[in-house]
């Protein structure tokens, strides 16, 4: 939600900031605007509704086409509508200065009734939260004549999330931002400084990267960043390494970015393993005390498991749905109990945890609101906490006493795909780490165990070349209304990922049901024709749910229902029942989910594609939900 993008240097601005704001397009926008300084010192804003597109063609080149010294933003709207008048850039200080903002600034009716009780003139232009911000710095400026002490004794009244970064024609040369709970990340460059709401912002020019910490204000100028505390103190702050480049982040040749990221997902699982799997053992080194992320944090314990008795995951999404796969491993292997809650439920309901729990956070963005929030109320309520995210520098793991990194590379498109497989190898890693070190599953089976996790890149490559059968099968189903999914035990997470992924795709009615679920009650939406996809366990092992599944499917399929199933390749006991199959690979029952995500995902892409919807970028949906 909301791309904020920061610069000044020697390049002309505008070209950073709309290169900057088209790689973020994809955190989903309504509208977007630039401000820029020219060499004379004059600031120019314009700000348009719609595609970025719109913007490149309104602008006036010919006025700031020099400046180096600028801010632009896309908008995803929550106070007021998505037009002109509230996109960003907002102006204060009579038009002197300009301010972005990603974020709900919560008592910003009060602060307006102030503003208007004590300045009466005040002509407000928008709906915004983010004007009054505006407003508010600017009277501030006038004030104290420094935009970093300005906005400094602006937040400090501010209360919810924000990302600000204001700009003022008398002290050209300067950005300032500042976060609480939002994102920001700086890019350090020759001569040049970045701001960005994510590396993407800024990582064509630049892989030297700084994460700003919670309440911190950042001032950049073309040779030097400041960073302090709401208080003024300066603070340390570290510098990384982005770990991609421009190119992993563009198309390259695919039709969509999904469709590039969804055939990535073998790359997404091999990466996350690599260099964690020694001699038949899990190796996390980041779980070790001198790797603790927690900012100067004494508590630099690194992950601690001594004494946990029980698991909370938190995530909310396809990352929950990575975190159901994760309770059914870790209760098998590590034998403790494991709770998975979607993160805006948590913390509303007075959960009990303590010391001895150990809350697991799951997120690919790592600045997803809701489930930042709850990792806050762990951690307020002394739980440990470990991170589970595929974005560096992101805000959850900056707030976690440990993080393990998925190394899915960079997610473009909103729905998520690539990631999930990643998050579901890192999770499955760390079950096997807790079993080691709880003494649950003896080192041979946690040898084996690694070996089929490490099998399943090559396992999954091959159901990756069914795509054209399974586009031709989505081709015809362009008139469905509505599609159940089906599955058990490790396959109910499949099928309400599968669920979802139609729903945010194909804009097509979808519910995702544990089989064992139907007859009590979802079973009388089926009628003739109804296309039921069944996530069929194999039919091998001691305890397989193969034979209730296959009665699953007898029972709807008695009803007239068109049974599309996923089963391990030669399942002979499916084939009478199924209409369509999709084979996949021999995989014992926790690892099937890596191997039977994926035609779903190409299923519900594919039906989208047919129906001629943008399926990077689906209606109402963003990449990075940062408002609770
Ligand atoms: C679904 C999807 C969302 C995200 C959810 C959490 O395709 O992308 O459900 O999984 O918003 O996002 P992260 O993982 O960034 O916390």
């Amino acid at each position: 939600m909301c791309g904020i993008v920061g610069y000044v240097g020697t390049s002309k601005s505008v070209e950073v900031l709309l290169g900057g704001l088209r790689r973020l397009e994809y955190r989903g926008y309504d509208s977007a605007g630039i401000a820029v300084i020219d060499p004379d010192g004059d600031l120019h804003t314009r700000k348009r509704a719609g595609k970025l597109q719109i913007l490149v063609d309104d602008l006036d080149l010919a006025a700031m086409a020099n400046g180096s010294t600028g801010i632009g933003h896309t908008r995803w709207a929550t106070h007021g509508g998505p037009n002109d008048q509230n996109a960003h850039p907002h102006l204060g200080d009579d038009g002197k200065l300009a301010l972005i903002h990603n974020g709900i600034i919560e008592n910003f009716a009060e602060l307006k009734n102030e503003l208007m009780e004590q300045h009466p003139e005040t002509v407000f232009t928008s709906e915004t939260d983010s004007e009054v911000a505006a407003l508010l710095v600017g009277l501030e400026y006038q004030r104290v004549g420094d935009l970093a002490e300005a906005l400094r004794l602006v937040v400090a009244r501010l209360h919810g999330a924000f990302t600000l970064l204001v700009l003022h024609k008398d002290q050209p040369g300067v950005v300032v931002g500042a976060r609480r709970n939002s994102p920001l990340v700086i890019g350090l460059g020759d001569g040049e400084n970045f701001l960005g709401s994510d590396v993407a912002a800024f990582v064509e020019h630049t892989r030297r990267a700084v994460a700003i910490g919670q309440d911190q204000i950042v001032t950049i100028t073309a040779d030097a960043v400041t960073v302090t505390d709401f208080d003024g103190a300066p603070v340390e702050s570290e510098e990384f390494d982005i770990a991609w480049d421009a190119a992993a982040a563009e198309k390259g040749g695919w039709s969509s970015f999904m469709a590039k990221e969804i055939s990535e997902e073998p790359d997404a699982i091999a990466n996350t393993l690599r260099g964690r799997i020694v001699d038949g053992a899990v190796r996390l080194t980041e779980l070790d005390p001198a790797a603790s992320t927690k900012p100067g944090s004494a508590a630099s314990a690194g992950l601690d498991l001594t004494g946990v008795n029980r698991i909370v995951i938190l995530g909310c999404g396809t990352a929950a749905y990575s975190g159901m796969l994760a309770k059914y491993a870790i209760e098998k292997w590590a034998k403790l109990p494991v709770d998975v809650e979607l993160s805006h439920e948590f913390r509303y309901r007075d959960p009990v945890i303590d010391a001895s729990t150990l809350v697991i956070s799951v997120s690919q963005s790592g600045e997803t609101m809701d489930t930042l929030m709850a990792v806050k109320y762990a951690v307020a309520n002394g739980a440990r906490t470990l991170s589970i995210c595929n974005t560096q520098g992101a805000t959850i793991p900056r707030e976690s006493d440990a993080v393990i990194y998925t190394h899915a590379g960079p997610e473009v498109a909103v729905a998520s795909t690539k990631a999930f497989v990643a998050q579901v190898a890192a999770f499955y890693l760390f079950g096997l780490h807790l079993a080691a070190v709880r003494g649950t599953l003896p080192k041979e089976e946690i040898s084996d165990l690694l070996d089929e996790l490490q099998a399943l890149p090559e396992q999954l490559a091959t159901v990756l070349e069914q795509h054209d059968a399974i586009k031709q099968l989505a081709g015809w189903m362009t008139d469905t209304r509505a599609v159940l999914f089906l599955g058990r035990h490790a396959g109910f997470p499949v099928a309400l990922e599968g669920a979802l992924k139609l729903k945010e795709l194909a804009y097509i009615h979808a519910e995702g049901f544990a089989a064992g679920e139907l007859k009590h009650g979802p079973i009388a939406l089926i009628e003739p024709g109804q296309p039921v996809f069944v996530v069929v366990p194999s039919p091998r092992g001691r305890d397989s749910l193969h034979p209730k599944v296959v009665s699953n499917i007898q029972e709807i399929r008695a009803r007239g229902a068109r049974i599309l199933a996923i089963a391990e390749q030669g399942d002979a006991a499916v084939l009478p029942y199924a209409d369509v199959v999709i084979p996949i690979p021999l995989a014992s029952t926790l690892f099937e989910p890596l191997l039977a995500v994926a035609p779903l995902q190409i299923f519900a892409m594919e039906l989208a594609a047919a129906k001629g919807l943008d399926v990077d970028q689906p209606r109402n949906l963003a990449k990075s939900v940062t408002v609770e």
